[in-house]
Order: C-alpha cells, then structure tokens, then sequence
C-alpha cells in the first residue's frame, strides 16, 4: 500500500520541500520545516472524511445576509454536573464546541473529565472516554474511586490511532467525548512523532472536522510545557472554541480552572477544586479557608484577590534573610517574578526598605496564582513586615487585607473591582483594608500596616 505523501512547510516563508532539512532551502531559516499533509483536494481520501468544501472548485458566490436575518437560537448547554467547570464554560458545554483542557501532567485532567463524563452519563447523554495515555483497566481504577454520577457507565475506548478514533466517533456518534489527549494521538500518515506540531496540528484539525459535521461536543486534554504555555502549535487556541487552563502545583491540594479564551462567555471566570481521594472537590470557600488559615506573624498579609470576576482572599507570606550569595534570592510561588522585582525596587527607593542583601522568598499560600497587578501591595507589605519582623495591624486583631497596584514612583494605583474586593473582606470581619483611595503612597500604607514607625526608619534585617 503506498503512503500517502507528507511534505514539508516552512513556518517563516512557506518554502515547500518533499524532504525534511535542518535549514529552509528557501529564506535559510533553521528548524522551521514543519511536516504536512499533502493537500487531499484531488484525492479520494478527502471525500472519505469528508467537509472539504466544495465550492473550492470555483463553484458560484454566495448571497451574504444581513445579521438580522441570521436565525440565532439560543443553545441550551449541557451541564457537566460540576458547577465550578460551568461557571468558567459560561454557563455549561455549549452542544458541537471543541474545548481545549490544559494542565501539567498529574494536574487533574483526567479526573476532571472523567467526572465531567460521568455526570453526563447520569444525565442520559451519551458519552465517550477515548484515552490513547491509559490502559481502559487504569481508567476503571480511577471511575471507581470517583464515586460520581455513572462513572463506570461511560463507555472507553484505550486507542492511539487517530484514523481509528475518528470511524469509533463516526460509529458511535456520542454527544460528548473526551479525547486524553491531543499530544498521544498518532496520526499514521505523518511521519513525525506523536506530540509533534505537525502531528498535534493534523489530530486536533481532523477530530474538530468530524466533530462540527456530527454535532459532537469533545474535551480535548493537552499538555502544557515546563513553561506553563499549551505544548504544540499556537494553532490549537486558534481551531478551538474555549482553552481551559488547569492550573497549580501537583504536590499543592487547590487548583484552578481558568478559561484563557471563551467563544460562547467570559475569560474571567475561574473555578477552585481540591484534590482528594474522591476526585476534584470544588472549592466553594475558599476565601474562608484562607483566611482562617492565615498565620497573622510578621511576613503575613491577605490579599483581596480576583480570580475572575469572583472576589478570593489569599494569604500571602514573605521570609527575608540575609544572604551569603551574590546575587541574593528571589523566589516567588504564585506571583509574577518580575512584578516581584519591581516592587523590590519601589521598596528600595521609595521607602527606604533596601534588601539588596537579603535572600526574599515571597509565597501564596495554597498553591493559588495571582497574576493580576493588584497584588503589588500585598507583596510589599508581607516583605516589608517580614524585613522589619513586624506582624501588621488588621482589624479587631485578625489579619491584614490589603489590595493594589504599585506605580514606579511609589503611589499607590487603584485597580479593577476594588468594591468587589472591599465587600469580600468585609465579609470576612477584615476591615479596614489597606487599599488605594485610602492611600495615595507605599509610604502611607505601610505606616499604616505596620504601625506607627517611620517607613524611611526601616531596614533590612
Ligand atoms: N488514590 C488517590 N487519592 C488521592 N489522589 C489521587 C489518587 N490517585 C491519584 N490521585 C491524584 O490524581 C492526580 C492525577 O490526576 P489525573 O487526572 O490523572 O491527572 P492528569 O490527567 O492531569 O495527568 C495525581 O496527581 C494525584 O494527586
Ligand atoms: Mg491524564
């Protein structure tokens, strides 16, 4: 049986060359060849998956019609049975998307879906788990342990063929199928090795195809890199209606599920779960946990986070000691390196806080990220409570709750929702919190967290 040709295609000039090379004969441009399939459009094998349009040929225009003539029904989604997951959809599964999870490996991926699945099943929709990572035994194991929904009704295929899985989907025609994953799909017409960007690119295109055509809504799983960006081609946030990111440390128990894009509702939206025996719990108090957890020592503030548009309070904690190296430490968990260094810097500057031999370590408790420039304030009084081995003064002796950005002359910049913020601590018995509008300066609010000693006094342990 001959192969059907792949070739090559530059990403940088779109050179094409029947063989791989190290270097783009055409723009000189190295490691840029990308493999390919050839073109189905004269071929018999394109009718057999059909959808190619066919008004490619040349075939007459269309009639556009105008936006008000558009029959737009409104879809009724499809509930996962996971309230935290259909909050960050919008509102559920929207019937024949293509939802991208991506996490690390251990994340929760497949637990997600699994319950995701199982709840569905439960629900009377027909179901599909196609796993090309796990033996369909390892997959039981794990079913059972969830104890959700009809977890050990969803049927399994253990498959890593992609020509295979898409005549399963073809036969079976289920209304929600799972793929786990994109990267372990192989593609027996490209040559490359699955988990490729050609071989990702070729899987994930194929599986929406047939997907559209049959109305299948699919859960798609990837991987992400050690850099935390979504393994493969770019092109996949592209080809698909909504990119969930999972997102946290294995050995940490919460994790969040965030949407990067949403074609039917908001980015905004994120989801808590904790990991336990049982599966993915969402956490539905998480502020309260937080909170009651805070340590309330010096190097300790709450911070009056959003993840999305839902109000969390976090804990986040500092540690400053002096340091034998040259350059100290900086290490962060949760936060934005940078930002960290920046507001070092405006600590250093504009309050007198020089840690310029101190090793800082600056953490959010729970193994939460922020990544959002309302947490500068936060991160600046932890630090500075921790140099001066000072625990800050909140309200009534409980914690203090602060949020807001840090400008580069040392004023203090007001941020989104702060009304959403300030209600949530409230909420919690946290007021008065250390926030722009109260101060306009770094220098003002921490004379006021912590304490009345002159901020321009202070200095490093
Ligand atoms: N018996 C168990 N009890 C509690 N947690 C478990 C158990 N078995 C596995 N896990 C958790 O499930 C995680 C694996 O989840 P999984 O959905 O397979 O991740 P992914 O598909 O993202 O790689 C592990 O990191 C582990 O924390
Ligand atoms: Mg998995």
């Amino acid at each position: 049986m001959a192969r059907p040709t792949s070739i090559y295609v530059c990403s940088a000039c779109g050179q094409e060359s029947i063989r791989w090379a190290g270097r783009c004969p055409g723009c000189g441009e190295w490691n840029t060849l990308i493999e390919q399939m050839q073109p189905r459009g004269g071929r018999g094998g394109a009718a057999a998956r059909g959808s190619r349009s066919e008004s490619r040929g040349g075939a007459g225009a269309v009639v556009p019609v105008a936006l008000s003539e558009v029959a737009a029904h409104q879809e009724d989604r499809l509930s996962t049975g996971i309230g935290e997951l259909d909050s960050v959809l919008g509102g559920g599964l929207v019937p024949g998307s293509l939802v991208l999870i991506g996490g690390s490996p251990g994340i929760g991926k497949s637990t997600l879906t699994t319950m995701a699945l199982a709840h569905l099943a439960a629900a009377g929709r027909r179901t599909l788990y196609v796993s090309a990572e796990e033996s369909a035994a390892q997959i039981r194991l794990r079913a059972e342990r969830l104890h959700v929904g009809d977890a050990l009704r969803v049927p399994v295929i253990a498959e890593t063929s992609l020509d295979t899985v898409l005549a399963t989907l073809e036969r079976e025609r289920p209304e929600v199928c799972v793929i786990d994953s994109v990267q372990t799909l192989h593609c027996a017409e490209l040559s490359s090795a699955a988990g490729s960007v050609a071989q990702v690119r070729e899987v994930a295109s194929e599986i929406m195809r047939l997907a559209k055509s049959l109305r299948i809504t699919v859960l798609l799983v990837g991987h992400v890199t050690k850099d935390g960006a979504l393994a493969g081609p770019r092109v996949l946030e592209h080809l698909v209606d909504c990119v969930l990111q999972f997102e946290g440390e294995r050995e940490r128990t919460y994790r969040t599920v965030r949407a990067i894009k949403n074609r039917f509702g908001s980015t905004n939206e994120a989801g808590v779960f904790e990991m336990r025996d049982q599966g993915l719990v969402e956490v539905l108090d998480a502020s309260a946990r937080f909170v009651g957890e805070a340590t309330r020592a010096p190097g300790s503030v709450v911070l009056c986070a959003m993840e999305g548009s839902r109000p969390l309070l976090v804990e986040v904690q500092a540690l400053v000691s002096s340091s034998e190296l040259v350059p100290p430490r900086r290490v962060v968990a949760g936060l934005d390196r940078n930002r960290l260094a920046l507001v070092l810097a405006v600590l250093g500057r504009h309050a007198g806080i020089g840690l310029g031999t101190a090793d800082v370590f600056v953490n959010v408790v729970g193994g939460v990220r922020v990544e959002e420039p309302g947490a500068d304030l936060a991160v600046a009084l932890a630090v500075a409570s921790a140099a001066k081995r000072v625990a800050p003064v909140g309200g009534d002796g409980g914690p203090l709750a602060c949020f807001g950005e840090l400008g580069l002359t040392g004023e203090l910049r007001t941020v989104a929702h702060a009304e959403r913020r300030l209600a949530e601590a409230a909420k919690f018995g946290l007021a008065p919190v250390v926030a722009p509008g109260a101060h306009a300066t770094l220098r003002s609010a921490l004379g006021d967290a912590l304490g009345d000693t002159s901020a321009a006094r202070m200095e490093a342990a």
